[in-house]
């Protein structure tokens, strides 16, 4: 049977763990997954911007020694002379072994993963979810502070159209004792749905502020993230809410000292680069971390021993 990836949920909190165990495996013993996609393709279908989800797929594949093929805007795939997304998946399931997508449509990874004979993977729809980059951040945090269980995770920024957000906090919420602090203007808190359907739902404790500093002092993990301007239906908008919050060295100071910030990036302004110096700053582990996750998920899919 075929496995996709669409939901961070569709794995198990063991197959989650299992993924965090392989990819802490890789990075000891690099030599070991050298062959062990040879003669394998991955084929990246990306129908929006990206750098470092395509690029650390692709790099993934290579260090498990397959290869890549695939396209990097819509425009220069026959999306632009209106192929629908289940067509497109069939003709790359005669091509490659795996598909790794991300397309400005909810859904669209999944109406993919039903048309298409090989494992689709997600990678990034709409406002919606973002799994891989879930699993990303589930191994920076469990390398960076030898657990999940029990911290206290901060959210901040475009909660409403994150789809990073969205996807961590369902992963988050299947394990014991987090607690979440969701830090956004009004206009940008969590969707209804997440609210209700995982926080709520799961008896997580969360709480919901528009107050950056004053959140601060109790976090584990800050979370930082980017105002989503291509989700915005106008241009005021963003601009009026772009700046909410802007993380420097003066307003970490109340932070606690093993403070794990993070940020699935691009940043645009949420942090200022003197931060990148300091030994809390995060979000270029993440980057390199991303890749090897993407090869424990890769294996998995393909059923590579
Ligand atoms: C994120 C995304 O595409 O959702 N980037 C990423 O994949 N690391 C975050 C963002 O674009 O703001």
């Amino acid at each position: 049977m075929k496995r996709s990836l669409i939901d961070i949920l569709d794995l198990s909190p063991a197959e989650i763990d299992e993924l965090i165990a392989t990819a802490n495996d890789i990075i000891a013993n690099p030599a070991k997954y050298a062959e062990k996609c040879r003669g394998k393709k991955l084929a990246t279908l990306f129908f929006e911007p990206s750098t470092r989800t395509r690029l650390s797929f692709e790099a993934a594949m290579y260090e498990l020694g397959g290869n890549v093929l695939g396209f990097s805007e819509a425009q220069s795939s026959s999306a632009a002379k209106g192929e629908s997304v289940s067509d497109t998946a069939k003709t790359v399931s005669c091509y490659a072994d795996i598909i790794a997508m991300r397309h400005p449509k909810e859904g669209a990874p999944f109406v993919a993963s039903r048309a298409a004979s090989i494992p689709v993977i997600n990678a990034g729809d709409g406002g919606h979810n973002h799994p891989t980059q879930t699993l990303t951040d589930l191994l920076t945090i469990s390398r960076e502070k030898g657990r999940i269980d029990g911290l206290t995770v901060g959210f901040c920024g475009d909660l409403k159209f994150g789809r990073t957000v969205h996807s961590l906090i369902g992963a988050l919420s299947r394990y014991k004792n987090v607690k979440i602090v969701l830090i956004s203007p009004t206009e940008l808190k969590v969707p209804e749905y997440v609210l209700q359907e995982v926080l709520e739902k799961n008896g997580i404790d969360f709480e919901q502020t528009t107050d950056l500093q004053k959140a601060l002092p109790n976090l584990d993990i800050l979370y930082m993230t980017r105002v989503q301007r291509e989700r915005f239906f106008n241009e005021e908008d963003y601009l009026r809410l772009k700046d909410s919050y802007i993380l420097t060295p003066a307003k970490l100071k109340n932070a606690k000292q093993d403070l794990c910030i993070m940020h699935p990036l691009p940043r645009v302004n949420e942090i200022s680069v003197e931060i990148d110096d300091d030994p809390r700053a995060c979000y270029f582990k993440q980057v390199l971390y991303g890749k090897y996750v993407r090869m424990a998920l890769i294996m998995k899919l393909l059923e590579v021993e």
